[in-house]
């Protein structure tokens, strides 16, 4: 099975990871973007202030064709609960936010080249916070974490789950870390 944890910058997806390691220990744990040199090349973008957006989308897809075939496909295969920090709805949300303007109706072409080769996720949970909040907490310290950003990210996110509402759960990611992540563990543990 394959769960994602999705949200935006400063929703504390990364924290509540360390906790569902002991209550999930042998699931295998995976991130995007990855620890490759996909990865790195994602993160050099990320940090470059005139990247250029549509070049950027394709660095996240390789990235997804690499976390794929090396961690996501081989785990599955092997009949593992596999965790994944972001996946392809970080795509369907920040990207469509970063080319809107610059494409036609950017989240149906993300979601057009993504499908003939990638695998849906079983559950995504969707931390949820205002974006004014997800800025305060991630410090603004990169081009996506600008408040003005976030909100288009949060109100694609929105659509997306208004679009696939079986596989989304809803997480309050405002509430105390421990509420957190008793909700993510329930949703998990009604999935299983
Ligand atoms: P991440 O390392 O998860 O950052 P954080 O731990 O601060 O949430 O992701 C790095 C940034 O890249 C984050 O701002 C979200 C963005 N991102 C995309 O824009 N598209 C993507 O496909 C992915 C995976 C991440």
């Amino acid at each position: 099975m394959l769960v994602t944890l999705e949200g935006i910058d400063g929703s504390g997806k990364t924290t509540t990871i360390s906790s569902l390691q002991e209550v999930y220990p042998t699931a295998v744990y995976t991130l995007e973007p990855t620890d490759s040199w996909y990865g790195d090349a994602v993160r050099n973008s990320i940090h470059a202030n005139n990247a250029d957006p549509l070049a950027e989308l394709f660095l996240y897809m390789a990235d997804h064709a690499y976390h794929l075939q090396t961690i996501i496909i081989p785990a599955l295969d092997d009949g593992k609960l596999v965790i994944s920090d972001r996946y392809i709805d970080s795509r369907y949300a920040y990207q469509s936010a970063s080319l809107d303007g610059i494409i036609e109706d950017p989240l149906s072409y993300i979601e057009k080249i993504h499908q003939p080769w990638t695998i849906l996720p079983d559950l995504t949970l969707y931390f949820d916070i205002p974006p004014e909040l997800g800025a305060q907490r991630s410090g603004s310290t990169n081009k996506f974490e600008q408040i003005s950003f976030l909100k288009k990210v949060h109100d694609n996110y929105e659509q997306i789950i208004s679009k696939n509402p079986d596989r989304f759960v809803r997480i309050d990611a405002s509430l105390p870390t421990e509420d957190v992540i008793q909700a993510v563990i329930k949703s998990i543990s009604n999935s299983l």
